[in-house]
């Protein structure tokens, strides 16, 4: 089944076609076409998402990269022949699009998008497809099912067998998320963020860094250069027995910490500018702050991701989520799980930040499993 999914939940204008095969039994997916506009420089000067530029971005983008998916391709590229069509337009069998979690403005633009297509340029060529409304966080939570994903061998091999039951971890900008899977369709929810989302903690710490929106890469590339040990910052809820999390008072001791060292330097310096030839070197400083920070939130969800494995006997743990994409968090799960003998997956590094293949992936599920969603913007939507 070919499938054209739209995804405008936040800052990124995505469109798929993609061809989903193998029924609920074993999914799996072939990516046909796949198109991320970001607008990362539009939202930056402002330091985080401004809703109605995205909106204004998605409205502007939405009919462009339909027009690149939908691009005619030759039929033959060595032989053409006159007596047949010599073009292929890509085939569409479903529409996809995300109806929420999301900024109501921006998740608006791709479902009115979606409905247009499906009332007048499909209608009017005579296909009637069915359009599904897409959860935004069951695109990551199936995104492990997608090409070039973590251990995809295994999952060829053994298929869902080697999965279920599994505890799927979906770290975003706007989610953090523990729940355990019993089936593809069947789930429990352990617990989530009680207040900021691991990825907006990223974010947060970025800004107070002085770094670039959006700061989950840069916070990752600036911890490279620093000591993980260099700073104890609190592991928040560490020892709760529950399975809810909570970045916002780790944020708060990295601003903390800051304002602290700042005001040090500033009544220290005088004298340590006397001991020493050169002055103070911020950017190390800088680096152990994000080194420590990552250091800190990859203990928590470690830690309470295992125990929940522990606890509900899974074989697998699934990773997904904006924040998933940080090698050094994937590092900590991959070699964890190896150590209490479950599997790790994960989609490639390319599908974990928002895309429109996950939610054709999602779609295909829900299609199959008949679950039809409300076709208007949801942006509180959950699991
Ligand atoms: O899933 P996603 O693309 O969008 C939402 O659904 O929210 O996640 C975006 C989040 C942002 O907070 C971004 O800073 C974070 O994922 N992120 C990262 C990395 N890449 C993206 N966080 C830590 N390390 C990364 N490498
Ligand atoms: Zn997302």
């Amino acid at each position: 089944m070919k499938i054209l999914a739209i995804e405008t939940s936040c800052d990124e204008t995505a469109l798929a076609l993609v061809e989903a095969n193998g029924g609920l039994r074993l999914p799996h997916f072939k990516v046909l076409k796949n198109f991320v506009s970001s607008q990362i420089a539009v939202h930056r000067p402002w330091g985080g998402v401004v809703p109605n530029l995205a909106k204004r971005e998605h409205l502007k983008n939405l009919p462009i990269i339909f027009q690149i998916i939908m691009k005619p391709e030759l039929k033959n590229k060595k032989t053409l022949r006159i007596h047949q069509p010599l073009f292929l337009i890509p085939k569409v069998e479903a529409l996809a699009v995300t109806v929420g979690p999301g900024l109501e403005p921006a998740l608006w633009t791709g479902i009115n998008f979606a409905k247009d297509l499906k009332a007048n340029y499909f209608s009017s060529a005579g296909q009637k497809i069915p359009l599904v409304g897409v959860n935004h966080l069951e695109g990551h939570l199936y995104s492990f099912l997608l090409p070039g994903a973590v251990n995809e061998k295994v999952y060829k091999k053994f298929g869902l067998k080697a999965i279920f039951p599994a505890i799927a971890l979906i770290i975003s900008g706007g989610h953090t998320v523990l729940l355990c899977l019993e089936s593809l369709a069947k789930w429990k929810k352990l617990g989530e963020t009680r207040d900021d989302a691991a990825g907006e903690a990223f974010d947060k710490v970025a800004r107070m860094l002085g770094l670039s929106y959006p700061g989950g890469p840069e916070v990752e590339k600036a911890a490279k250069k620093g000591n993980p040990k260099a700073i104890l910052f609190p592991r928040p809820m560490f020892y709760a027995k529950n399975y809810d999390f909570s970045f916002s008072g780790l944020k708060t001791a990295v601003l903390y910490f800051i304002r602290d060292a700042k005001q040090q330097m500033h009544s220290n310096a005088a004298k340590y500018l006397s001991r020493h030839s050169h002055p103070f070197v911020v950017s190390n400083r800088d680096a152990d702050i994000a080194a420590s920070f990552q250091s800190a939130v990859i203990d928590v969800l470690v830690a309470k991701t295992i125990r929940a494995v522990r606890e509900f006997h899974a074989k697998s743990i699934l990773l997904s989520g904006g924040v998933a994409a940080n090698k050094k968090i994937r590092t900590a799960f991959r070699s964890e799980s190896r150590k209490i003998g479950v599997y790790f997956f994960a989609p490639s590094i390319v599908f974990n930040t928002d895309n429109a293949v996950m939610i054709a992936a999602a779609a295909y599920i829900n299609y199959l499993r008949k679950k039809n969603r409300s076709l208007r913007a949801q942006s509180n939507l959950s699991l």
